[in-house]
């Protein structure tokens, strides 16, 4: 949808979700990590978010996970040196419920994963790096994202949220 036509329960539902409970949680964990002097936070993050520069249509729910990113990597940097690793993963397509309803993706493929075979490759992850897209084929992608012009990939995600807004 356009910004200006997501109804208020709608965006407030994302924000108390993605901005709230994440923040919430994290917060809640840190103080018996610290006190244990160990311990890993893996918050997930989206493409959306960091792997193109603009996501048309879908603007709250890609600003909600840009946070996800700044806080994650943010407590990385103050966490590390008390022993517990903070990690932000940035998944593109997954074959799960969610993203069957919003981009009409059902089943796996080369660059869909199913759920388990991507939480496989996430849980690989945890404990290396402060941000990451722990499947390959989603590395591949991005790698291949940041080659092109950022006014191709904002025509390009225009075209499609667009495209989905008129199949609704
Ligand atoms: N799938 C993708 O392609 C993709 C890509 C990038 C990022 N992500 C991110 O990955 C994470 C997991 O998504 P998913 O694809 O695994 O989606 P999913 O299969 O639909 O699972 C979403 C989970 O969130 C829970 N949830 C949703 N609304 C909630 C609410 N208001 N209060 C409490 N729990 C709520 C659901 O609980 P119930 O089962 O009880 O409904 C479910 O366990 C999300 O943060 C998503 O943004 C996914």
């Amino acid at each position: 949808m356009f910004f200006h036509e997501v109804d208020q329960l709608t965006w407030t539902k994302i924000l108390r979700v993605n901005l709230e409970a994440t923040t919430w949680v994290t917060r809640s964990l840190i103080g018996p990590m610290l006190h244990r002097r160990r311990g890993a936070i893996v918050n997930i993050s989206s493409g959306a978010a960091v792997v193109v520069p603009s996501h048309p249509l879908y603007a709250i729910y890609a600003a909600t996970k840009a946070y996800v990113d700044k806080i994650s990597r943010s407590l990385h940097v103050e966490y590390k040196q008390f022993g517990i690793h903070v990690q932000c993963q940035v998944p593109l397509y997954v074959a799960t419920r969610m993203v069957s309803v919003v981009a009409a993706v059902d089943k796996p493929s080369f660059f869909v994963p199913s759920p388990e075979v991507y939480a496989k490759a996430a849980v690989e992850q945890i404990g290396i790096g402060s941000r990451c897209s722990p499947f390959w084929a989603h590395s591949l992608q991005w790698f291949l994202a940041e080659l092109m012009p950022e006014n191709l990939l904002d025509t390009w995600r225009l075209s499609i949220g667009l495209h989905r807004r008129s199949m609704s």
